[in-house]
């Protein structure tokens, strides 16, 4: 009986250590996704791949395709964050064909360091 009572006990527990992650998981998706938008980056990306039918390319990469290329970099998170805040060099453009922009702009003015960070590390957590 009291073996029940502590397993009962026990498994309550846990469900709501589970039921807390998950809702700080959607919390921190949520405040991610704000960022962005208010920072404006949806003007150019999109979360979500999209097929490059009838070349109607996003202007910047879509952030799966971000997440799968740097999966698992060292440094990724910093170095994103870093071409996030002062801009990418065109002439390294290096998603040709995968987005029609070359170059994306600094975005220091509308994203302070700390935001961008955790931005990048949502952007980085798309990776399938
Ligand atoms: C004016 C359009 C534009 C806006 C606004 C914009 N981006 Fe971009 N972004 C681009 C383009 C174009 C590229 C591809 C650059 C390249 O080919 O190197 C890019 C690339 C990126 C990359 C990948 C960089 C790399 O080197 O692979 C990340 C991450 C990113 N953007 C995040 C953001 C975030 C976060 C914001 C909002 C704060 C944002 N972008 C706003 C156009 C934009």
């Amino acid at each position: 009986m009291i073996h029940r009572t502590l397993l009962a006990g026990l498994t309550g527990l846990l469900m709501l250590t589970s039921l807390a992650a998950s809702a700080a998981d959607t919390a921190s998706i949520e405040k991610a996704q704000k960022l962005a938008s208010e920072a404006g980056c949806f003007a150019c990306h999109t979360v979500k791949h999209q097929a490059a039918k009838d070349g109607s390319l996003p202007v910047g990469p879509a952030w799966e395709d971000v997440a799968a290329q740097y999966k698992g970099k060292p440094g990724a998170a910093e170095f994103l964050t870093r071409i996030v805040l002062e801009g990418s060099n065109p002439y390294a453009s290096h998603w040709k064909n995968k987005a029609a922009g070359l170059a994306m702009p600094p975005n220091a003015v509308a994203i302070n360091e700390r935001d961008a960070r955790q931005l990048v590390s949502w952007i980085l957590s798309l990776a399938k």
